[in-house]
């Protein structure tokens, strides 16, 4: 069965105080209402890394990278690479947000590299995919979501694959307060769910955790939630505040299964 997971993007957000203050908010609500079949995530910025992992004390709660990069090491000035996100006490990498795919031109043969790279290091990658608004309107987001899947995940084996978590987040409902529809969401996720059965096996497909993403607050959180292919959420903005952040956990403790 997969894991059932609320992980926070907090993307170019928060200080170091700022970033304290809502792993401590989250610690706190854990320790006084845990929950026991949903993972919390937290991806801070890179330099946040050892701050919040130090701070992750609930074994519930663990940290993300959001990006790294796909060499080992040298000279890649600017870069952080999957050892140093291990030393920096994360257990997860975010790999192929649609804002590293679109705004930093990271390609699918790149982001297969970086898939690579983190499984090496022990780190379970969230792979991100999703299509844009005219793909959708096209009727093309079917295919482009399978055509994604295929570059990231055609050279790993079946079992491999249950390492890595997805997040599908449909680019047109990231950040723009324009969610999908449960339908859409869940129409979407079982697409996916099949392809891993057709890819890799029926365990598999079981198995891989797919998130959704864009636009989730606790208000739509809970018909999101609620679908049968839907395990958990990627959360930007509503992730950002202590109040929302944990609410959503407390919807997902109450609603995933
Ligand atoms: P929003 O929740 O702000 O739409 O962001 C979603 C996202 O991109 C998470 O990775």
């Amino acid at each position: 069965m997969s894991r059932k997971i609320i992980a926070g993007n907090w993307k170019m957000n928060l200080n170091l105080k700022e970033g304290a203050e809502l792993i401590n908010a989250a610690e706190k609500y854990l320790a006084a209402k845990p929950v026991h079949h949903i993972d919390v995530i937290v991806a801070p910025p890179a330099y946040q890394l050892v701050q919040s992992s130090q701070l992750s004390k609930n074994e519930r709660l663990s940290v993300a990278a959001q990006n790294m990069a796909a060499e080992e090491k040298g000279a890649f000035t600017g870069e952080i690479s999957a050892s140093m996100v291990k030393d920096a006490g994360a257990e997860l990498v975010i790999i192929g947000h649609s804002e590293r795919r679109e705004i930093f031109g990271e390609s699918d043969e790149l982001l297969e590299r970086k898939l690579k790279k983190a499984l090496e290091h022990g780190l379970y990658p969230i792979f991100c995919v999703g299509e844009s608004l005219s793909q959708r309107k096209n009727n093309e987001h079917f295919q482009h979501i399978e055509n994604q899947l295929k570059a990231g995940l055609q050279s790993f084996s079946a079992e491999e694959v249950p390492q890595i978590i997805i997040a599908y987040e449909p680019i047109w409902a990231i950040g723009t307060g324009e969610t999908a529809s449960q339908e859409q969401a869940q129409e979407m996720h079982s697409f996916i769910r099949k392809y891993l059965g057709q890819q890799f096996s029926a365990a598999v497909a079981d198995e891989v955790s797919i998130l959704y993403g864009g636009s989730v607050k606790p208000d739509n959180a809970r018909g999101l939630f609620g679908q049968p292919d839907i395990d958990g959420g990627l959360i930007g903005g509503a992730s950002l505040d202590a109040e929302s952040f944990t609410s959503l956990i407390q919807i997902g403790e109450e609603i995933l299964r």
